[in-house]
């Protein structure tokens, strides 16, 4: 039968009326541009996420550099950041004029440690990004306890919660992504910066907004980097459902457990008290070349996201001169995403479980 990595639209289909009336209310009302959607949005997701101030921006790598450089980081800083992550996570660096420094994972949770962190600490260490990768949430308390201020690139973390907590609201600040395959999606780009510090969301706002308040004067050298009214209005549609959708990923972890996909391949462990809405659902297996071709043949949907880690990728290798992570090295070597989503079904699950089993058992 066959079953996709990703399923984006049958989780919106019912939502279609709803979403029409939204973009109609948008174009009804003439404004485009940080208007009433924006606005009522960012109360939302705030809300949403526990955090005192939400800022929308124009997307997830933007929201990066606009963070890192209202917390202060700028020429001559260090950001530590993993390796094992989307390029952007890092990319985002540079144009604060600060040097991205690599650390490494736990090669079972995919996520930053306190201790791979401290590792890669010096006294020019001004940030440190802790990537909740696929879904999962790193210990950002224990970061902090060394010291050093976290920006959590919570792009691929909406849903998933920590205790009572949430992504968004456990380091100095944090950003999302609203691309549209992300646990909450727009319909085209969009970010997010949540803060508890009121201080910071202000320079966010300025930052967003070339640098000013009015547009009359200008305080700083920033962006033009703003989630615009229609997906704002399309995420407020979708919000109120993104605990269900995010039950439904969990939901889908279960079902491969359920289906013994754990004796044959190493599957994503959850951090200390997380419950990950797994953004990506990742394996490991040091077959998974052999695992990629039987997956391929039965129709299956899956991709290695990370093959050539950041700290190895051409425009990285000026910060990366001698620099060995080996939990990055085997975990890029080893990672398949298999297919994930909030209605991903018990039988989808065994059908990807039957065609591993027919390869590794
Ligand atoms: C971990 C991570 N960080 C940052 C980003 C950048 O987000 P965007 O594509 O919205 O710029 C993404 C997703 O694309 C991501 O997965």
């Amino acid at each position: 039968m066959g079953v996709e990595l990703f399923d984006t639209s049958t989780p919106v289909h019912g939502l279609r009326e709803e979403l029409r009336a939204a973009v109609a209310r948008v174009l009804d009302s003439e404004r485009y541009i940080l208007g009433p959607e924006v606005s009522a949005f960012e109360a939302e997701f705030a809300a949403y996420c526990g955090a005192g101030h939400a800022v929308g921006v124009a997307n997830g790598t933007e929201a990066i550099t606009i963070a890192l450089r209202a917390m202060g980081v700028g020429p001559g800083d260090e950001v530590v950041v993993p390796s094992f992550t989307f390029y952007a996570s890092a990319e985002a660096i540079p144009p604060t004029g600060a040097t991205p420094i690599f650390c490494d994972i736990d090669p079972q949770t995919y996520c930053v440690t306190a201790d791979t962190v401290r590792a890669a600490l010096t006294p020019r260490t001004k940030a440190v990004i802790a990537v909740h990768l696929f879904g999962n949430v790193a210990p950002i308390a224990e970061i902090e306890a060394l010291g050093v201020p976290v920006l959590e690139d919570a792009a691929q973390a909406a849903g998933s919660t920590v205790g009572e907590e949430r992504p968004g609201a456990l380091g100095t600040a944090a950003t999302f992504s609203f691309f549209p395959s992300k646990n909450l999606g727009c319909f085209g780009d969009g970010g997010m910066i949540t803060t508890g510090d009121e201080q910071l969301a202000e320079r966010v706002r300025t930052l967003r907004f070339h640098g000013s308040h009015d547009k009359v004067t200008y305080e700083q050298i920033g962006y033009n980097s703003r989630l615009d009214e229609l997906q704002a209005a399309i995420l407020r549609v979708q919000l109120p459902h993104l605990d269900a959708w995010a039950d439904g990923r969990r939901r889908a972890g279960c079902h491969y457990e359920e289906a013994g996909l754990g004796e044959l391949v190493a599957l994503p462990q959850p951090t200390a008290g997380a419950a990950p809405a797994w953004h990506l659902y990742v394996i490991s297996d040091p077959q998974v070349e052999r695992l990629e071709a039987a997956l391929a043949a039965a129709g299956i949907g899956h991709k290695p996201y990370y093959r050539t880690p950041v700290h190895r990728q051409a425009p990285m290798l000026g910060w990366a001169a001698g620099v060995e992570l080996p939990a990055t090295e085997h975990a890029a070597r080893t990672h398949l995403a298999i297919p994930m989503s909030p209605v991903l079904t018990r039988e989808q699950a065994s059908e990807v479980v039957v065609a591993t089993r027919a390869t590794l058992a």
